[in-house]
């Protein structure tokens, strides 16, 4: 008996050794960490329960059957960030270059299949040369059946990818049906053709990470949201993450006790907004005096930075945070921001994630590269995201709210649930000077007429009162009470309960 135990002790170890102890070295070396060790920082001490360690390729072809190494290249099982059950995959990059194979595939779709019947997140972590290339069509079949699951699980878990070396080809598109991807800087590249073939083909010289690092991404494609210094930042802060998220579509959000009281007041808030509405303020100080203990994760922080998107709580409790930053092209709705908020209030429409949205919204940006780049449809995502959401929706107007973005954030209209103004608030078709420009063009060549009509305007608008009037903004509050009012109001909508109509899937504008 002993010597069977001992035998499996030795199997585990071979196991945990995957392409042995040079390649180890050769991926720390790099400044990365092994896919056992990556892990072990990103879950809970001795929480890991690793399933299919002995699984192996079933490849004849080019001497394979010479070369077998168990668990093909990919660590599976499941464990807990902070008590909480998720799954977990992590390629490992010293068995065939983390490549994946048939076997190497059918080991995550069972993990997959197991989050998505358990209600719980998956999190990849992605570290491969792409396909198995020894395999040719099964390797692609695998992909395949990863990308069906990846789509099955949208809306159901939350999926999260971890890039944390190569990621190239067809294999890029599995994450990217993921809902959020971290990436480690320099060692982490995401692309569908890799710099040579791009040479070839457009004779673009470009460096694999000017070409799809973590800054490319987190900056100019938005493909992905945070970017990281190394491995164990990024690991450390997926599990901050994960502790804002509800485990599947079929539970509440995540509770945690807090010390923050829920009616504490910010008489800072009341001096925030400067003397003249053209002048810029930074809208995180609002959203973190206004969380729970100013913790806010933020997502494609550097991206699209006139739109802010993350997690925070409030009682504990938590809720997606969309707020137009004026301090970047003073807070305007573009191509890139519209997407990236979209896509943001439909993960929190899917998980039940109540959303608040702090609006200082100039409009939507002119322009002939917008127009051309399409922000019609692209600006539409954002609408129509906000409009079908049914999750609680508590809406606070600063400052700005002109035109037609005026009705996308969250407005009233949009079955915005509370919609708060500051007295600061202007919400209005466009701004004094424009419109003045527009229906007194007569007398453009009078200062004094057109100083005259331009205060008469700004009297009628630049205030939330006639919006109050007409029942749009429910009330006007002070700006030191929006924590306790924002508060009151999520948890006076813990009952909601608002449903669409039936409908196969709609179809918003892509
Ligand atoms: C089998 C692979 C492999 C692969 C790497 N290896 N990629 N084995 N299939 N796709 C093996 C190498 O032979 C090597 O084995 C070990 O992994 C480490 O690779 P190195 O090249 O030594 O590492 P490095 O210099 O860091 O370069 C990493 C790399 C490079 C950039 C990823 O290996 C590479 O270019 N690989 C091929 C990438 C590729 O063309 N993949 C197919 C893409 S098409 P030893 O035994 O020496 O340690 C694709 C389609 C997916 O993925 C479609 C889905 C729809």
């Amino acid at each position: 008996m002993h010597h069977i135990l001992e035998d499996l002790e030795r199997r585990r170890q071979e196991a945990r050794l995957g392409g042995g102890r040079k390649r180890i070295d050769a991926q720390h070396a790099k400044g990365k960490l092994t896919a056992h060790e990556r892990i072990d920082v990103l879950l809970d001490e001795g929480s890991f329960e690793e399933l299919d360690r002995y699984v192996e390729h079933n490849c004849v072809d080019f001497g394979m059957t010479e070369q077998v190494i168990p668990g093909d290249g990919v660590v599976t099982g499941s464990g807990t960030i902070n008590g909480r059950l998720v799954y977990v995959f992590s390629q490992d990059f010293t068995v065939f270059g983390g490549s994946l194979s048939e076997r190497h595939a059918q080991k995550i779709c069972k993990i997959m299949d197991s989050a998505m019947k358990v209600g719980a997140p998956v999190i990849g972590i992605n570290d491969s040369g792409g396909a198995r290339i020894q395999e040719g069509v099964a390797s692609l079949g695998g992909y395949a059946e990863v990308f069906q699951r990846n789509v099955l699980a949208s809306g159901v878990v939350p999926q999260l990818s971890m890039i944390m070396g190569p990621c190239a080809g067809g294999a890029v598109y599995s994450p990217a049906m993921t809902d959020f991807i971290f990436m480690v800087k320099d060692s982490s590249y995401m692309f569908v053709t890799g710099p040579d073939v791009v040479k070839t083909v457009t004779n673009e010289v470009v460096t694999q990470e000017e070409l799809g690092g973590a800054v490319t991404h987190t900056t100019k494609s938005g493909v992905a949201d945070v970017a990281f210094e190394n491995d164990i930042e990024a690991l450390l802060a997926a599990r901050d993450f994960v502790d804002f998220l509800p485990a599947s579509n079929r539970v509440d959000v995540p509770e945690r006790p807090t010390d923050d009281p829920w009616d504490r007041e910010e008489p800072s808030l009341d001096t925030l907004i400067p003397a003249s509405s053209n002048q810029p303020y930074d809208m995180h100080e609002l959203i973190r005096k206004t969380v729970d203990e100013g913790d806010f994760f933020e997502l494609q922080p550097a991206h699209a930075a006139n739109i802010i998107v993350g997690f925070g709580r409030i009682e504990g409790r938590t809720v997606g945070v969309v707020a137009n930053q004026p301090t970047v092209l003073a807070g305007v709705l573009d191509i890139a921001s519209s997407k990236k908020a979209a896509r943001f209030v439909r993960f929190c429409d899917a998980f039940d994630i109540p959303i608040v949205t702090f609006v200082d919204v100039p409009g939507f940006l002119p322009g002939v590269a917008q127009e051309h780049n399409g922000i019609i449809k692209n600006g539409a995502k954002l609408l129509f995201a906000y409009a079908e959401a049914t999750v609680p929706k508590i809406t606070v107007i600063t400052r700005k709210a002109y035109g037609g973005a005026y009705d996308v954030m969250a407005s009233k209209h949009l079955r915005g649930d509370l919609n708060y103004a500051w007295p600061t608030a202007e919400i209005a078709v466009m701004g004094a000077k424009g419109a003045v420009e527009i229906i007194f063009r007569q007398d453009i060549g009078d200062a004094d007429k057109i100083a005259a009509r331009t205060a008469e305007y700004e009297a009628r608008f630049a205030n939330p009162f006639v919006a109050a009037s007409k029942g749009f903004i429910d009330e006007v509050i002070m700006p030191h009470a929006t924590r306790p009012r924002i508060a009151l109001g999520l948890r006076k909508l813990r009952g909601k309960a608002l449903e669409n109509p039936w409908k196969k899937h709609d179809n918003i504008p892509l």
